[in-house]
């Protein structure tokens, strides 16, 4: 819906201006689909139009082909889900070649997430997709807990100021930094990734956990852990929101189980410019759309006709002595 549209019919909340701007990159509404939980968009025609979400981000795409890690790579947990997918993917020869041009048949803002086994790596990836038509943003994948050093760019400020100044300097694409919620305080790293150019940053990634058979006496995952998303982590990712949106200058991309208008509200409330849903999908194919649906009417109740009416006016709490 756009505030220029048609008059709305009787009872209908009022229009509201959805467009967010993440640096560089505009995107027509906030709702964002999370990398790895969307299959590559196409699963999702069935359900309805692709092409009316902010923007569709793919699973990581690495350099060469992967197979991924051992089974079992799900197990659901209470209120979420734990993987260990380890970035299974087709390479990005293949996906260059067979998969971009399925994905740009979207027709919705396409952001590629990219995972390099080393800084100079992310950048030849990067410069490999720079000059691809019908891209609008690449997203970082600094943050795998799922593969050996996925983790090593977003626990060190000086890691993440590294790779993505390499990004930086090998394409004009817009840049969203993924990070990981896996350390004690996520604002210096998401500080370092801003400062070294990217355009936004993305919290948060999965939370390392596990899941035990007690009777064999093993871990159910086959790599023994994985990365545990969903509604149970929604006050985690809440409160990294609010603090990393409060710490750095650039705009904060809430992800970490978010299923409904209502938590996309409290995020953005929070601090968040955008939102990516991602577990939901699973169990709810509609949940990206039917959020977008929902806004209006929970912007109505705030009086609020645009994003900036609402993203990061979270009150502080009184605190008597
Ligand atoms: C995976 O492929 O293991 C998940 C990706 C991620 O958590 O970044």
């Amino acid at each position: 819906m756009s505030a220029t549209g048609p008059a709305p019919a009787p009872g209908a909340p009022p229009p509201v201006d959805l467009t967010v701007r993440l640096g560089r990159l505009t995107l027509p509404n906030p709702v964002m689909t999370a990398s790895g939980t969307y299959g590559k968009g196409l699963e999702f025609r069935p359900f309805y139009d692709v092409s009316r979400l902010g923007a569709v981000v793919v699973k990581t795409i690495t350099s060469e082909p992967r197979a991924g890690n051992p089974p079992p790579r799900l197990v659901e947990t209470a209120g979420g889900l734990l993987n260990s997918i380890g970035l299974e993917n087709p390479g990005i020869d293949e996906y260059v070649r067979t998969y971009l041009p399925l994905l740009r048949t979207l027709r919705a803002p396409l952001v590629i997430n990219i995972a390099g086994h080393s800084p100079e790596d992310f950048a030849a990836l990067a410069a490999r997709l720079d000059p691809e038509p019908g891209i609008a943003a690449l997203e970082l994948n600094m943050s795998c807990p799922n593969v050996a050093h996925g983790l090593d760019y977003s626990t060190s400020p000086d890691a993440a100021r590294h790779v993505v100044a390499l990004v930086r300097s090998k394409t004009g694409l817009p840049l969203i930094a993924k990070l990981s919620p896996n350390v004690t305080d996520v604002r210096p790293v998401a500080k370092a990734a801003v400062e070294a150019g990217a355009d936004a940053v993305s919290v948060i990634n999965t939370l390392l956990g596990m899941a035990v058979d007690w009777r064999r006496r093993a871990p159910v995952l086959g790599r023994g852990v994985g990365g545990l998303s969903g509604p149970c982590i929604k006050p985690v990712a809440l409160r990294i929101v609010k603090d990393v949106s409060r710490a750095v200058d650039a705009p904060v991309i809430g992800i970490g189980g978010i299923q409904n208008a209502d938590d996309a509200m409290e995020f953005f409330v929070a601090g968040a410019a955008a939102i990516q849903v991602g577990t939901a999908n699973y169990y709810l194919p509609t949940a990206a759309v039917d959020i977008l649906d929902g806004l209006p009417s929970r912007f109505a109740v705030l009086g609020a006709t645009r994003m900036a009416d609402v993203v990061g006016t979270l009150k502080d709490p009184v605190l008597k002595a």
